[in-house]
Formats: C-alpha cells, structure tokens, sequence
C-alpha cells in the first residue's frame, strides 16, 4: 500500500526514473525496521520536478513512544527554508546533521540527512531520521506548563526586558508575532518600520494585523499550519512565511517572517537584461557572418577559376560551421545558457555541407551513445571547424569518381574525456603532407581543446581521431549508463 503511494506521488511529482522508484521502494520497504530500532521518525523526500521544492514519499513511526507526528505527512511539500538538511544532502550528495531542526511541523528534533544514490551516483532522493529534542532543552523544568510556542519563541526571539539586543533586532527579516485573534504582539525593529510604512500609522501594538495590511489576509486565511508564498504589491517582492503556533488543538498565535526581496529581483532584472544583450550580440555575429558568406558567394559568381571556386568553397564551409553555432545558441529558449549542444552541432555542420557539396552518394552517420555533450560557444566553434575540416576531407578525398561510402561520426564520452572519431570506408590516407585543412584541425585541437589529434591504422578507408578532457567548459550528461571503455 505504502509501496504503491510512493510509486505514485513519484510518477507525478519527480523526475525519476523507474530504475530509481525501484530502488526507492526497497529502501522504504525497511523503514519501520529502522525506525523501530533507533526510536525515531524516518521519512524519504525526493526532488520534485521544479526543483524547488521537495515532497514526502515515504515514513515511519517508531512503535515506542508518544507521537512527534500526529498525521501522516506523507505527500506533503517540504520547503528549502525550513529544511535546510535536506536540501544540504541533496545539492552536496552528503550527509547532514541539525542539532535543533524545527520541523515544518513546527517540532524541535535532532535531523540527520544522508543522500540516497543511484548507481550513476545521481542523488535521488534523501532519507531522513529525526529524534525529538523537546526534553534536551534549555526550560525543561515547567515546560510542561507553558504554552506551546511561547518558550520557542521566547528562545528564539530573546528575552522582552533584557539590555541587549534580542536575537530578531538582528537579523534583516521581518518577525511578527500575532495573537490567536491576530493581534499583534511582537515586532522586531525591521518589522516596525514595515508595518508603519505600509500601514502608514504609528499605532501598531495589539491592533489586528490583518486590518492593518490587509494584504496579508489570504496568508492568515491559509488553513496550513506552515505556508510560504510570494507576494508582490506596490513594486515590492516579499516571501512570507507564516508559521501556526498551537498546543494540541488549540491556536495560541501566529509567526510571520518576512523576507523583503524587492532588491534581489531587480538584480535579477538587470541580470536578465545583460542577457538580453548578450543574446543581441550572438544575432549580430550571426548576420555579420551570413554577410561575409553572401559577400563570398557574390564573388564566386562573379566568375572565378575552377581552383579558386574550390578554395571559396571551403572558406565559406568554414563560416558556415562559425554561424551554425551562433544559429543553435539562438535557438535554445533558454536564453540565458550559452552552452551548445555538439551533436546538434555536428548534425547541422553535416548537413549544410552535404547540402552544399556535390557528392550525394556518400552516407553519414553521426553517434553519440545516447549522452548529451554541452559546451562552451568558444570551444564549440572549435569542433565546428574540426568536423567540418574532417568530414570535408572524407567527401572530397576519399570517394573519387563515384564510388558509393560512408562516414561516421563518432563521440565517445569517457570519465574524463571525450573523444571524437571520424572515419570512412574510402581510398585511405595516401600522403601524410597536410594542406590548411589539417593545420587548422591540429592548431584547434592542441591550442584550443588541449587535447591530441592523431590519424588510427585502418585496413580500409581513413579513421582521425581526436581525444580532449571534460572541464567546465565541456560537460557531458550520461542520459544512459555507457561510460565507454
Ligand atoms: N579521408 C581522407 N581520405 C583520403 N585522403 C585524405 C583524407 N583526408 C585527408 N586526405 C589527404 O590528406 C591531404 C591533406 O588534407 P588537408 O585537409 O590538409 O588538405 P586538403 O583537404 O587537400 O585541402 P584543404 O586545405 O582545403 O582542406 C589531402 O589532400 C588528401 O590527399
Ligand atoms: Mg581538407
């Protein structure tokens, strides 16, 4: 049953595979062992697919003592805010533990996080152990008879008549504190001036918050006991969190904490811009270089020997693997990622040259292993011309006459590296004196990838290889499980 749910709120809410639900499944199978045996409350969370967020798939209570949880969370959304650990595990792929974690739930536990990691070491989701520290602190002696929330916040926010400034004056976040009839009972200075800035009132102690910035009422009137939600209102961007302090069944008040973001967004504004210029920049190259291919073409027709048409050729089979990377930067929607993707790339550098070039008989075969090779525009200028360079030489050299072959094109991705393989099944490399061609592919490939270009020994037809490391700027995503050997 709970095997079936979490398979379910998988499928719909993450990415992950069905390997990876798996995998999950069998962990969740154990978790009432465990938490039958440590005493404590596990649960796993996985990613979902906006990547924001996370949900609850699976749990277990242990048998033994009083309930943390009254109700099953699973299903329930977990907020980055409020779970740091867990996203910690997540991001790092390492263990996390919070000495003092308050759950969203809003209990005190000690929280420890470790990743759960498929066999491509992707993290898929975390599982998580948490042991109530109510006990462990620092007002054991009449805990019993306070109010729930009101020594929590009371640590948290300091102590009313001290001298010193209380942990909330401190921090750059609105804290409000409302009454069960919203009243407000606390503001720590930052939250003062806010309410009396937009309240436009200085009259602000014990006065119903809600009446006072009305735009707050759709966070109160939420009926989960903890809700983040982004407002917007007057150019201002503001995440509030809203926190329900309760005892039992009973409503005592009301947490808000208020983070002004208005300032982080027009950053973002402006960073978007830059981006937008960025993108202007890439159009521009890209119609200079259809203005040098027009202006190529134009003095070809202008009539030119047969040798130097052969040389035009070339030249503008250059530009155009330039401006076939400039075409596939501008057709990615996401505007703000430079990176290309080099299959795509050397799909549409062959298929401008075969479109251009004469020899029709000749098949072309491009393979990846299904990966999916990102890089820089710089160095995906670079391989550009490298297969552009090399694929020529098969179509010009290697099929003469008419006789019928094929080229491929291989990429194959290793821990480390990457290498690409050009071959044909033509007359092979007779003279090893190199033209400008391969003075280009070998200046590009030392210089520019840091990598090593070398011709194999092949009974038939020619085979070039070339080898170069991963780095920042070349990124392979295993979409399967084939790091080549
Ligand atoms: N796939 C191939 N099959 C047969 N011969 C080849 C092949 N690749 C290269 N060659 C030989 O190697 C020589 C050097 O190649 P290179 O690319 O440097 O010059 P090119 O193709 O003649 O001229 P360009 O400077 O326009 O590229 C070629 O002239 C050709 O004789
Ligand atoms: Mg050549």
């Amino acid at each position: 049953m709970a095997e079936s749910t979490l398979e379910q709120l998988c499928t719909i809410y993450t990415d992950l595979s069905a390997d990876d639900i798996q995998q999950l499944k069998s962990v969740a199978s154990t978790l009432q062992m465990y938490a039958d045996l440590s005493d404590a409350y596990m649960f796993i969370d996985c990613k979902m697919k906006d990547n924001e967020q996370a949900i609850v798939v699976a749990e277990a209570f242990p048998k033994s003592i009083n309930a943390v949880y009254e109700n099953s969370v699973i299903g329930k959304i977990v907020f980055d805010s409020f779970e740091p650990g867990v996203f910690y595990s997540y991001r790092k792929g390492k263990k996390s533990l919070i000495r003092q974690a308050v759950t969203q739930e809003g209990r005190s536990v000690e929280q420890s996080v470790v990743p759960i990691k498929n066999n491509m070491h992707q993290v898929i989701a975390v599982l998580i152990q948490e042991k109530e520290v109510y006990h462990a602190m620092p007002y054991t002696n009449n805990l019993e008879d306070l109010p729930f929330g009101q020594e929590s916040i009371g640590y948290v926010l300091g102590d009313k008549n001290s001298e010193m400034p209380i942990v909330s004056d401190l921090l750059m976040e609105i804290f409000l504190l409302t009454d069960h009839e919203n009243k407000l009972t606390y503001a720590n200075p930052v939250g003062v001036k806010f309410i009396t800035e937009m309240s436009h009132t200085e009259e602000i102690q014990n006065v119903n918050l809600v009446e006072l910035l009305p735009f707050l009422k759709p966070v109160y009137d939420q009926q989960d006991d903890v809700f983040v939600s982004e407002l917007t209102l007057d150019r201002k961007n503001l995440v509030v969190k809203k926190i329900r302090l309760r005892k039992k069944d009973e409503m005592r008040g009301t947490l808000l904490v208020i983070q002004d973001l208005t300032e982080l967004r027009t950053k973002e504004k402006e960073l978007m811009m830059k981006s937008v210029v960025i993108q202007e920049i890439h159009h521009r190259v890209k119609n200079n270089l259809q203005t040098v291919a027009s202006l190529l073409r134009l003095q070809m027709r202008k009539g030119i020997s047969e040798e130097s048409k052969s040389y035009f050729e070339d030249t503008l089979n250059r530009v155009f693997s330039i401006s076939s990377v400039y075409e596939l930067i501008l057709a990615n929607e996401d505007a703000e990622d430079d990176d290309v993707d080099i299959i795509e790339l050397t799909k549409k550098v062959c298929s401008t040259m075969t479109i251009n070039g004469p020899n029709k008989k000749v098949g072309l075969i491009i393979r990846s292993n299904g990966n999916r090779i990102l890089t820089s525009s710089r160095k995906a200028v670079s391989i550009a011309l490298i297969v552009n360079e090399l694929v020529q030489n098969s179509l010009k050299h290697a099929f003469p006459g008419d006789t019928r072959g094929e080229i491929i094109v291989n990429f194959y991705s290793k821990a480390d590296s990457l290498e690409l393989h050009i071959s044909d099944n033509g007359v092979g490399i007779k003279q090893t004196k190199s033209s400008l061609g391969l003075e280009i592919v070998r200046n590009l490939v030392v210089n520019d990838l840091n990598g090593e270009f070398s011709y194999m020994p092949e009974d038939i037809g020619t085979h070039a290889a070339i080898m170069f490391p991963v780095s920042p700027e070349v990124i392979i995503y295993y979409e399967k499980e084939n790091i080549d050997s």
